[in-house]
């Protein structure tokens, strides 16, 4: 297993104690799924498509309750005002235990070859994870489940499982690349925030990977910044489709042989 920063006493006290209210609303994934994007559109449509000199940044919008470097004060999400939003990167069961059917929950989804690397570049990028070594072994390691949040296959299975909620929306991150609008649309009336056409197009205009990589609040600058080497910013490619850049024919044989198996039960569109 990789080493991994995630705060284990954080994440099982957020689990095991922590009191939601009725209308908090999460956005999950297994990371680099596209949940930076998911928090910047969800943002977007409770502000409707505003954005103020004086805002913060994103993770601080939308902060992540699990990890105590992002949010070192858990105390903080008492005084913001409802709806709050909270992203988590947790299988479905280990989401905070007191969640109740009146929890929204948003769950971002991505390809797991495209996932895959996107996370090398995640995990080669944040220099507090000392990794140092080349995409083919990070694409083992993948495969094998050992990577940070443990194996895609088991992750995606306890979310594919309850997709037929109510109170969960799936999106993936190849559908949002191709009509972007239309998932603003989805998002909006999953919420229940009901827009106007020029809203959810100003909503979408500001989701762009372009747009996002812009604005340092988006963009995650700061990490760039102060914990990321040089030359591999977190809003790094933004493609769907990238991965035969960086899988050769016979790894990525390999890869769908094996991910064929592990997701025979999930039919999900990549
Ligand atoms: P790449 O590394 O392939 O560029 P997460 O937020 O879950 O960590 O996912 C990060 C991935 O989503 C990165 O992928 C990042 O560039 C991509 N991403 C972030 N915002 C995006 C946007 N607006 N459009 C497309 N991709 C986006």
């Amino acid at each position: 297993m990789l080493v991994t920063p995630v705060d284990t006493q954080r994440f099982e006290w957020v689990h095991q104690h922590w009191t939601p209210r009725a209308d908090d609303v999460f956005i999950a994934s297994f990371p680099k799924s596209g949940t930076t994007w998911t928090q910047q559109i969800v943002r977007l449509v409770y502000s409707r498509g505003l954005i103020h000199d004086s805002d913060p940044p994103l993770h601080a919008i939308i902060p992540w309750l699990d990890d105590s470097k992002d949010l070192p004060d858990l105390s903080v999400v008492d005084s913001m005002t409802s709806p709050r939003v909270f992203k988590s990167h947790n299988p479905y069961h280990l989401l905070p235990r007191k969640l109740t059917e009146s929890n929204r929950l948003i769950y971002v989804t991505r390809g797991a070859k495209d996932t895959a690397v996107s996370m090398y570049f995640h995990t080669f990028g944040f220099k507090m994870y000392e990794y140092d070594e080349p995409i083919e072994h990070f694409i083992g390691e993948f495969m094998a489940g050992r990577v940070e949040y443990g194996p895609y296959w088991t992750h995606l299975a306890s979310w594919y499982a309850q997709r037929e909620r109510h109170n969960i929306l799936v999106l993936h991150y190849e559908e949002m690349q191709i009509d972007l609008a239309a998932t603003v649309s989805r998002v909006a009336h999953f919420l229940d925030q009901p827009l106007t056409h020029k809203e959810i197009e100003r909503i979408a205009q500001r989701s762009t990977f372009s747009s996002m990589k812009k604005d340092p609040r988006s963009s995650m600058q700061l990490w760039d910044e102060e914990q990321r080497k040089p030359g591999i910013p977190f809003m790094r490619k933004g493609k769907a489709g990238d991965w035969p850049n960086h899988f050769t024919p016979e790894l990525a044989q390999a890869f769908d042989k094996e991910f064929n198996v592990k997701m025979s039960k999930i039919s999900w569109p990549w």
